[in-house]
């Protein structure tokens, strides 16, 4: 009985552990606009249309979505390709996996999500600089994990 509550004491701790990650202080050239998760509906055409031609698509004046698929060991964009955005416009990352849990994460800034299977991690920034981001996955996913990164370029 009380095994049962050791292990919810403890997943509570790591889900502590994972927000303090998700919701740390500003990276360098970034700022964090928002934060938000979502799940696909598999319902709701929309949400999943967005990920069938995965890229980077101007919602706005200034406002980019960036639609992200990652697979072992590639994400789509950003490794065959580069996500190419502008600086100074308000930019949501809309990462998923289509296999299993991967990270994305922008060396040397605070954009860093895991990227769970049936799950949309949302990220909104805004780059203030012209400059090339490199992303790295930083969950194990697999025998390539090490080499699974891409680039995000801002112009
Ligand atoms: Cu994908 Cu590690």
């Amino acid at each position: 009985r009380f095994e049962k509550l050791w292990l919810a004491a403890a997943f509570v701790l790591i889900a502590a552990f994972i927000a303090t990650i998700v919701y740390g202080s500003l990276g360098a050239g970034v700022a964090m606009v928002g934060d938000e998760g979502g799940t696909v509906d598999p319902g709701d055409p929309t949400a999943s249309d967005n990920f069938r031609e995965p890229g980077v698509y101007q919602t706005g004046d200034g406002e980019y979505a960036v639609y992200v698929e990652a697979r072992q060991f590639a994400f789509a964009p950003g490794t065959n390709e580069p996500i190419r955005v502008p600086a100074d416009a308000e930019v949501t990352f809309h990462v998923t996996s289509g296999d299993v849990t991967h990270g994305f994460e922008l060396v040397g800034t605070n954009v860093n999500t895991m990227v769970i299977p049936g799950q949309v991690a949302e990220l909104t920034v805004e780059f203030d600089e012209a400059r090339t981001h490199h992303i790295v996955c930083h969950e194990y996913c697999g025998s390539a994990h090490h080499a699974m990164e891409g680039t995000v370029e801002v112009v």
